[in-house]
């Protein structure tokens, strides 16, 4: 199989780096608009091989013909936050850039699976929609599994207890009205509303929305490590065809009566990409917080479109 990550910068060779590492690909082939840079790093991780023991050859480039072929492909390229932005703040760049690269994907490989991570994620991944005509099991974002992560990594950190007993459910645009859901998650199977009382639930839930802000704040720039390797995640499970369970921004048609939007809630991954949509019951405070993350992603979609029609 064949992966192309699209963006070379610090989430692009996250992704490029973990799939490589998962050693289950034939091809990555990392590609950007800079000269020389893709080609770099794609030699330092073939360098890398023969210690982290992959065969996965990482091609860099800077020409779309080298992804030809491709059945995935991780769209990272655009610009990232900086201190004082909202990722709202990159609508009009990167929706340039997200449909400009798709174009370019698209022609060289038909049948691909698209995952987008470009900012504003729902947005742009809307926009990788409409430009490659895909089918909407084949187009998807990837937000929700970042943002489960941190949410499972403050729990752990409070809990003193491994991430790995710890499962989350967390749905909704990613952004400041995105949906964690305490009821929806357990420390080895036990409700955490067992383990933390509500004051503390909601702190955490908090420093979950603003976890992406918090980094921006520290570094500069926004996070890759766990946005890098949240999407290699959901390249793994469609290779692997593994019917993992994951948040993802999904095109909706109907569920949790939202239609129109991609958006994050739970799906089934596997070689067809969302092979489904998970609906779980939501009481009347978690629907209202979904309505009004979904407002907010439909807020964004009427911006773009005035932005494209001036
Ligand atoms: P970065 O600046 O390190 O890398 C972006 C790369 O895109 C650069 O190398 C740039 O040359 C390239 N690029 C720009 N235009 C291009 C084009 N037309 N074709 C090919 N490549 C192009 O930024 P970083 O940190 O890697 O972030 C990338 C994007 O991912 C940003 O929009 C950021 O907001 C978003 N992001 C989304 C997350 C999520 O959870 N969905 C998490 C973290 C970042
Ligand atoms: C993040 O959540 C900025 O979307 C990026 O880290």
């Amino acid at each position: 199989m064949k992966v192309t990550v699209v963006g070379a910068g610090n989430v692009g060779a996250t992704v490029a780096e973990c799939v490589a590492r998962l050693d289950m690909v034939k091809d990555v082939v990392l590609i950007d608009i800079v000269e020389g840079m893709p080609q770099g790093k794609a030699l330092d991780m073939m360098q890398a091989a023969p210690i982290h023991l992959y065969d996965t050859r990482v091609l860099g480039t800077n020409d779309y013909a080298d992804t030809a072929g491709s059945d995935i492909c991780v769209i990272t390229a655009g610009l990232p936050r900086k201190p004082g932005m909202s990722r709202d703040d990159l609508l009009a760049k990167n929706a340039s850039i997200v449909k400009s690269v798709t174009e370019q994907f698209v022609a060289q490989s038909p049948d691909a699976i698209i995952i987008v991570v470009s900012n504003p994620l729902d947005v742009m991944t809307y926009v990788a929609y409409m430009t490659s005509g895909f089918p909407s099991n084949r187009v998807m974002g990837m937000a929700g599994i970042l943002d489960t992560a941190r949410f499972r990594a403050f729990l752990a950190m409070e809990l003193g207890v491994s991430v790995k007993d710890i499962q989350a459910l967390l749905m909704g645009g990613h952004g400041d009205t995105m949906v964690p859901l305490p009821r929806y998650t357990t420390v080895a199977g036990i409700p955490l509303t067992e383990l933390l009382d509500e004051k503390k639930i909601n702190e955490i839930v908090y420093r979950t929305k603003v976890g992406g802000g918090e980094i921006v704040k520290l570094e500069g720039t926004s996070a890759w490590y766990a946005p890098g390797a949240a999407a290699a995640q959901m390249v793994e499970a469609i290779v692997k065809d593994s019917g993992r369970v994951f948040p993802c921004a999904v095109w909706l048609n109907g569920q949790y009566g939202q239609e129109g939007i991609f958006i994050g809630a739970p799906a089934r991954l596997g070689k067809n990409g969302i092979e489904e949509i998970i609906e779980v019951d939501l009481d009347k405070a978690e629907l209202e917080m979904m309505n009004s993350s979904a407002k907010h992603v439909h807020d964004n979609l009427a911006a773009l479109e005035r932005i494209l029609n001036g």
